[in-house]
């Protein structure tokens, strides 16, 4: 061995040595937490779900919860307080409401009282999954209202307060705001417009030292966390009880419009609902993971600017997304494998194919 190579072999080697040291301290750093000491966070959508799970850990940890209620009287809301400190807050706040917004400002502010606004969990959401036919236009309408316009309203309401603490804003997105599956037009498009509105806000807060960070599950399994969730109340979460992501859709159906429902056919709706429950069946019941995601996001050192719960379908979809279009199409209809094909595509008569008209024009 000549020196030269002798040479580069060392230096590779400290360049290893040196590369792993920072990555187990990058590692090491990661997993610190913060103190929750005079940190408080604002978390909207507490009723029930993810919400109302993340109010209680930060409950436990320290932190001073605002918990933000559809409805601040409801069963939720009351489980909420009897299970939690007396520090938590329970806060009235639909989020579509602006002066619901203004009144939750001034509620906060008043009882800050040397704390600060640490963080705001933009928790709150609504699903809504059907073909895009079929969905009401204020359903559609409803769905961009909570999932991204309320969004925006909360954080400009409260980034003034965040930005004085250095804070955070964490957002609920999805993994259908990277990856838009059929039947989610409504639900994609609010998602992916969280998730390039927290892409561009991150950057800009960059220089006030403010984390702007999203979390993306893909689908969990409702999970009933108490009784009351056996109320069905469509406006409320509880995204994927198979009752909501099913029973929606079916009253979606039932109300579309007759011409759009001769083209479709009972046939393919009831094909889509079957590909649905078998999509249900492939998710994870470990809630947890995502209150995880939120918590490292509130409460950790250095928090990610994404987190995709669970973590290995994040490297699959990523590399999805780099696929072709014309790819992506295959993979994603092979996916969901609807096995009707909509009426108005069917033979016209005993085996005789031909062109139908539309009988919604
Ligand atoms: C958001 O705020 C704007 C005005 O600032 C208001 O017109 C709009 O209704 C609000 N939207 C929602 C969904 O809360």
């Amino acid at each position: 061995m000549d020196l030269f190579s002798t040479i580069l072999g060392a230096a590779l080697l400290l360049c290893g040595v040196i590369a792993t040291g920072l990555l187990v301290l990058k590692y090491k750093s990661r997993k610190k937490m913060l103190l929750p000491t005079f940190k408080s966070v604002l978390v909207t959508g507490c009723d029930r779900g993810f919400g109302f799970m993340l109010a209680k850990r930060l409950d436990e940890e320290g932190f001073k919860v605002f918990a933000g209620c559809l409805d601040a009287t409801g069963e939720g809301a009351k489980e909420l307080q009897m299970d939690t400190s007396p520090k938590l807050e329970l806060i009235q706040l639909d989020v579509t409401k602006e002066k619901e917004i203004e009144e939750a400002k001034a509620k906060i502010i008043d009882s800050l009282a040397g704390y600060m606004l640490w963080a705001v969990v933009n928790n709150a959401g609504v699903a809504c999954h059907a073909e895009f036919e079929w969905i009401p236009k204020r359903s559609f309408q409803h769905t961009i209202d909570v999932n991204i316009l309320a969004v925006v309203n909360v954080t400009r309401a409260f980034l003034p307060l965040v930005r004085a603490a250095k804070g955070r804003i964490v957002n609920m997105a999805s993994m259908a705001g990277r990856t838009a599956t059929p039947g989610f037009t409504a639900y994609s498009a609010s998602k992916f417009a969280v998730i390039g509105f927290s892409e561009s806000l991150r950057r800009e807060m960059a220089h006030f030292g403010v984390k702007v960070i999203t979390v993306e599950p893909a689908i969990y399994k409702y999970v009933q966390l108490s009784v009351r969730d056996f109320q069905i109340d469509y406006s409320v979460t509880a995204l994927s009880s198979t009752t909501n992501f099913l029973g929606q859709c079916e009253e979606f159906w039932a109300q579309a419009e007759p011409g759009i429902k001769r083209d479709y056919g009972e046939p393919y709706f009831l094909a889509t609902q079957e590909a649905k429950s078998r999509l249900l069946q492939w998710t994870s019941p470990a809630l947890d993971e995502v209150v995880d995601c939120y918590m490292h996001a509130v409460a950790s050192v250095q928090p990610h600017s994404r987190y995709v719960p669970p973590w290995k379908l994040q490297l699959l979809n990523d590399v999805m997304n780099m696929l072709w279009n014309s790819v992506q199409d295959r993979i994603l209809a092979a996916v969901m494998n609807i096995r009707a094909k909509p009426d108005m595509l069917r033979p016209i008569q005993n085996g005789r194919t031909g062109r139908r008209r539309s009988h919604a024009t």
